[in-house]
């Protein structure tokens, strides 16, 4: 048995196997209990009272900074900026640097792999900017080769927002690699942490991150709490995002001078027991490390994969090696619907994503519709993965194939 199971309330008692991670992930008690000690001995907003409870809340708050910066190698705690989730940290570099700094002609160059989130806020600035969006296309299997990166970053290009891996293909792009030619031509390096961070240790400066974005439900802490890394001198040149209060040094009537950071990016009372609940989440994955997170995710995707190929009629998507996944395997299975597909497994307590990931310019490219996708996480088991490969061998069957 998987030994961390056991720190997951929600599998006590039901035999649900649960492949829907790259959506969200399960939550430890660990965490749970970080919050409610928070909320059970110093709940107050923080930043603003001159009382005990308040000081300590703001010490819990900045104390998660702290961990986060730790977490992904910033040089210092105000860099990171909590947000609610990575689709709120990538509009924010959108609206206050995008916004500010790109001119009619400049260039914005993404990849078709990309999440919407990682999308419409540059279709967004570019519109507004008369700037161009351009793709970098990928391989086949997702792969994006370096004749592509270079042919695409040219001395236009102002900024390169990448995601580090691709929720549906599960492919690991080369972002030193990315961020090396975008600054070779002076362009800023936005990546879109998502789905890396909950899986591989992230060091924002060995990747040559500008901006680096994230968000704390994929990594098993709460909803609402996000993070955005930025390199702390284009953060102070940067005008605030949203604005309002604890956001601002001095206000008259007519105008407004801003706080310092990070507090010029966190305008209103923040989620100070998100944050907590984001550090007790960090603490329990670097006690678990990154060397069984990411043994135990190859073990069960080469499984999955491996059983996948021998099923007829299923074609999976990505890198033939599955250890080149991430956990994450996008498939469709002929004559069948995702959606059907989704529901038929749900019969048995399986629980996959069917869609379009959020990423239909990718669909798009690919040919298809919609897929299927199971992403597992380590305390995922051998089990499971059989449960699932079980139905999914059944699937036509129930829908009324005769083979
Ligand atoms: C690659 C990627 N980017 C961004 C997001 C958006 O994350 P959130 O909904 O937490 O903002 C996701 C979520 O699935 C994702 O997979």
């Amino acid at each position: 048995m998987n030994p961390y199971r056991k720190d997951f309330p929600i599998f006590d008692g039901n035999d649900v196997v649960y492949f829907d991670n790259a959506a969200t992930t399960q939550r430890p008690r660990q965490v749970m209990e970080a919050m409610r000690a928070f909320n059970d001995t110093c709940n107050a907003n923080p930043l603003r009272g001159l009382y005990q409870w308040s000081v300590e809340a703001t010490e819990a708050y900045e104390n998660a900074r702290h961990t986060v910066a730790e977490f992904i190698g910033a040089r210092w705690d105000c860099e990171i900026i909590f947000t609610r989730n990575t689709t709120e940290s990538l509009n924010l570099v959108a609206y206050s640097y995008a916004m500010s700094r790109l001119e009619a002609g400049d260039e914005i160059v993404i990849s078709i792999l990309e999440h919407h989130s990682n999308i419409l806020p540059w279709q967004m600035a570019a519109r507004a900017r008369g700037a161009r969006l351009v793709y970098m296309e990928c391989l086949p299997d997702g792969t994006l080769t370096e004749e592509e990166i270079r042919s695409k970053i040219t001395d236009r290009a102002k900024i390169v927002a990448i995601g580090q891996v691709s929720n549906v293909m599960g492919v690991t792009n080369p972002v030193r690699l990315i961020a090396d030619i975008a600054h070779e031509k002076g362009a800023v390096v936005v990546v879109d942490g998502a789905q890396s961070t909950p899986h591989m240790p992230v060091n924002v400066q060995d990747l040559g991150a500008d901006f680096f974005a994230f968000s704390g439900h994929k990594l098993m802490g709460p909803m609402g709490i996000g993070v955005l890394y930025g390199r702390r001198d284009l953060l102070e040149e940067m005008p605030p995002f949203l604005t309002g209060g604890e956001m601002i040094e001095y206000v008259t009537r007519e105008s407004a001078t801003y706080a310092e950071l990070p507090a010029k990016f966190e305008a209103g009372t923040v989620n100070a027991m998100g944050a907590v609940g984001l550090e007790a989440a960090i603490r329990y994955l670097q006690g678990v490390g990154f060397e069984t997170v990411m043994k135990t995710e190859e073990a069960l995707t080469a499984r999955l994969i491996g059983g996948m190929r021998k099923i007829p009629h299923v074609t999976v998507y990505g890198q033939e090696d599955p250890a080149r996944h991430c956990g994450i395997v996008t498939f469709n299975i002929e004559g069948c619907h995702p959606h059907d597909v989704s529901s038929v497994l749900d019969t048995e307590r399986v629980d996959i994503r069917a869609g379009h990931h959020c990423a239909q310019p990718l669909m798009k490219w690919m040919g298809v519709g919609s897929t299927a996708r199971a992403s597992l996480y380590f305390y995922n088991t051998e089990e499971e993965v059989d449960r699932f490969l079980d139905v999914v061998s059944r699937v036509r069957g129930w829908l009324g194939y005769g083979d």
